[in-house]
Parts: C-alpha cells; structure tokens; sequence
C-alpha cells in the first residue's frame, strides 16, 4: 500500500480526461443532413428505453459546442474522448460524405486544440447508419470495407489534429446485447448473429488500422474492450469452471485473437455450428499491433454454475444505481491480468469509468455526489495500485463529463460529474466535479 498522496501516484505524461459518446449527447438527431442510425431507429420501438425517449435532443450538445469546449477546460483535464456518429459524416455509410456533419468535429477537435487539450475520438461508439443495417449490418461482411473506407476519410481531414483514434467502442455490448439479447440496437436475436458481428467487428479494426497507417496516421490507434474479472461466486470447482468459460465468453473472445491470433478454444467448443465464418487471413489481420488498449470498467463479474445473477445488493454489498457493484479492485485485478496474460501488450488506456448515482442531495446549488467522488476515488487508485505492479497504464477518463442518454435507461441513469437540467440544457458541475478539478490541479504542481 502506497502511503503517497494519490495525486503523487501518476506520471506527470499521465493522460487525465473525461468521456462521452455521440449519440448520448449530440442530439441534433436531423440537422445538417446528418442521416438515420440504428440508435435512431431502435428508439422508435414501443417498450425498449425506459423512460420511451431518444437521442433527438439529448445535451444539444452539437448546438452548444463552445459551452461545452469551456466546461471542458474548466476540469483541468488535457484529454477529452468523444465519438463521431458515422451517419452524420456519412449519411448512408457508403457514398456521399456531409461535409456539414464532419465540420462539426472539426470544430470540435480545433476547439479542443485551442484550449490545450488532446482530442481522443472513437470511430464507432454503437451508432451505425441505418441504411447499412438493412443490408445486414456487421453480420455482412461488406460493411467492414464500409467502415475503413469511413475510417480512412475521418483520419484524412481530423487525423492531424487527433492524438489518438479508437476503432470500436465495445464490441461485445455492439454484438451480445445488440445481436443476440436484442436489448440495445439493432435488436436482433440471434446467438449465430452475435458470433459474425463479433468476428467483423474485429477484423475491420485490424484493417482500419492497417489502412490508417498506409495513410501515414499521426494519431495513436487503438480499440476499447469492456472488460472485467470473472470471480467464481465459491471456491466449488464447479464455480470455477463457470467463471472461467464466462471470462472465456465476455473477456477472451476479443483479446485472444487481438494478441494471439485465435479465439478460445472453449468457446469454439460450446458454440459449435454457430461459431463465425473467417476466411483465410483473418486472423493475422486482427492481430495487427495497436497503440493502446482502452479499458472500460465498470464492476466485476461473479460466477455461479447454476447460471443465476450474483445479486449483489441483495448481499449487503455496495451497489450503484444500475444495480452493478461497487469493486475498485476489480480494476486492479483486471489491469495486472491483462499485463500476465499477454507479454504483447500495448499500454493500457483506461477509456471510461465511473458510477451512476441519484443524485438527489442539492447543497448551496451544488450536487453533493459524495458517492460518486468516492466512486472515481478509489478506482483511482486501484489504477495506481496496478501501476505499483508494473502494469503499464497512460491514461484515465471519466465516464461522464456530463448526465446523457444512457441506451435502454433513457435519462434516467446520470453518470455525469456535470449535471445537466434537461428542461433548460443548464449544466452544473457536481461536487466530483470539483474533486477532479482540484485533484487535477494537485497532479499538475
Ligand atoms: C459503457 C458505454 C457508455 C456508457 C457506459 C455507462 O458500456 O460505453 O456509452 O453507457 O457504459
């Protein structure tokens, strides 16, 4: 245990930021020729956001960019990660560019610039057009050249100015719950869907990367996982077994073949004639080396042979309004699992953590989050923890800088460190806010 002021714990080449995504955000759903996506579309279903709302308004961040640049800066963070929606700088997927759409990251990256902080944008954080949808979406093969073609015009006019550009924001949410619980867009079903999804996810970030690197990129290239450390829920071999095919499943479905070419064998095994169709190849495409690995860690899983939901609320043990628990050491445990499973390992960014809370206590005008800051706290230091141990960390963002749209629970989960008012768009800094503000001051002396 370090006795060192966190603070104290972190390089000052240490990346610090906050996150957000496009469609939970942006809002400006039809403007300026930005086309459909499948986010717009899934919304439109009866029953599936909690609160029956969608993304047409969200932050109105696209119409308040230099609000939002400024309450940026005003953190003090010298990172911010944000993602570009696919249909709003292309409106079909393939074809035609919007010139209008793609200036609005231009704006976006240049303000960032301007105010002494480094844009971190991600290719595909869930909002794929809808017209490539109705031609199968990632189960067809054909949109992972439409998604290099998109990532070879992105980097050519926002790649200069980029620090880094991240393929994919979470393939297994994008295949598992989009593809096969239909519980996220595009909706579908289908445990064989899922598995094609997955391997076209991967395949058209290896050669997103290869393509972007034949055009000489500048930024760092790298992909986002959702990850976290599979428990068995007792020491019972049984459970063991569980856990481990779940870490399997969820965890190295996607960093086997990232860093060893293969997907596991048990998996393979379990999922028999459902298992993707690779062509020759393949393989050796995903694995081209990458800058980063983006890490997203939220909770740690608990694993049961009988298959049922570890309740952890129901245990008396720390939970967060999505009812996820609240491990920091489960950060830990993952980044030094990843530093042991894989010697190949590119530096590890994490690219979102953070907690959904009430948010009910206003002081003085203020939120009092006190959950939240203690939240952001203590995987602060888990991170640092890991770092101890040699694992190999550059950077932290926050999951959010401000309360969005969050997927199937509409507005109802507030994630942000800023609050947002969605009756008059006012945003107020949390009392986390200010923590990170002078945490960050602190790191920066
Ligand atoms: C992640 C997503 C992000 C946000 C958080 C809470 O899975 O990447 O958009 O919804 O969860």
């Amino acid at each position: 245990m370090s006795k060192l002021p966190l603070h104290h714990r972190f390089p000052k080449d240490f990346v610090w930021g906050v996150a957000t995504s496009s469609f939970q955000i942006e809002g400006a759903a039809h403007a300026d020729g930005k086309g459909e996506s499948i986010w717009d579309r899934f919304c439109r279903q009866p029953g599936v956001i909690a609160d029956a709302s969608n993304g047409d308004v969200a932050c109105d961040h696209y119409n308040r960019l230099e609000e939002d640049l400024d309450l940026i800066a005003s953190l003090g963070v010298n990172a911010y990660r944000f993602s570009i929606a696919w249909p709003r700088a292309q409106p079909l997927g393939e074809g035609a560019w919007n010139p209008k759409g793609l200036a609005f990251y231009e704006r976006l990256v240049d303000g960032l610039l301007l105010r002494g902080i480094r844009a971190y944008a991600t290719l595909n954080h869930w909002d794929l057009p809808q017209a490539l949808q109705d031609k199968g979406g990632w189960e067809n093969r054909d949109t992972v050249h439409r998604f290099v073609d998109y990532a070879r015009h992105v980097n050519a006019a926002l790649g200069d100015r980029c620090a880094a550009i991240t393929t994919h924001n979470e393939p297994w949410v994008v295949a598992v719950l989009g593809n096969e619980q239909g519980v996220f867009a595009p909706g579908i079903r289908n445990r064989k869907t899922m598995l094609q999804v997955s391997h076209h996810l991967l395949l058209s970030h290896g050669l997103a990367v290869q393509a972007l690197r034949a055009d000489g990129a500048r930024s760092q290239l790298g992909i986002v996982l959702n990850l976290a450390p599979q428990m068995p829920a007792t020491a019972m071999p049984a459970d063991v077994k569980a856990a481990h095919q779940v870490d399997a499943r969820n965890r190295r479905w996607y960093t086997d073949p990232l860093f060893k070419g293969l997907y596991p064998e048990e998996v393979l095994e379990e999922v028999g004639a459902d298992a993707p169709k690779v062509e020759p190849g393949d393989m050796a495409v995903i694995q081209t080396p990458m800058d980063y690995l983006g890490i997203n860690y939220y909770s740690r899983g608990v694993v049961s042979a009988d298959g049922k939901d570890w309740d952890a609320k129901s245990r008396g043990l720390p939970v967060s309004e999505m009812g996820w628990e609240i491990y920091p050491e489960g950060l830990r445990d993952l980044l030094c699992l990843l530093h042991n499973d894989y010697p190949n390992l590119p530096p590890m960014h994490v690219t979102e953590n953070g907690g959904a809370f009430p948010d009910a206590k206003w002081v003085d005008g203020r939120i009092e989050d006190l959950d939240r800051l203690d939240y952001l706290q203590t995987h602060i230091t888990a991170v640092a923890d890991a770092m101890d141990q040699g694992v190999k960390v550059v950077g932290y963002m926050v999951w959010s800088l401000m309360d969005n749209f969050e997927w199937s629970s509409g507005y109802l989960k507030r994630f942000g460190i800023v609050h947002i008012d969605y009756d008059t768009q006012k945003r107020t800094p949390k009392a986390s806010a200010h923590w990170y503000r002078d945490f960050l001051a602190y790191w920066k002396r």
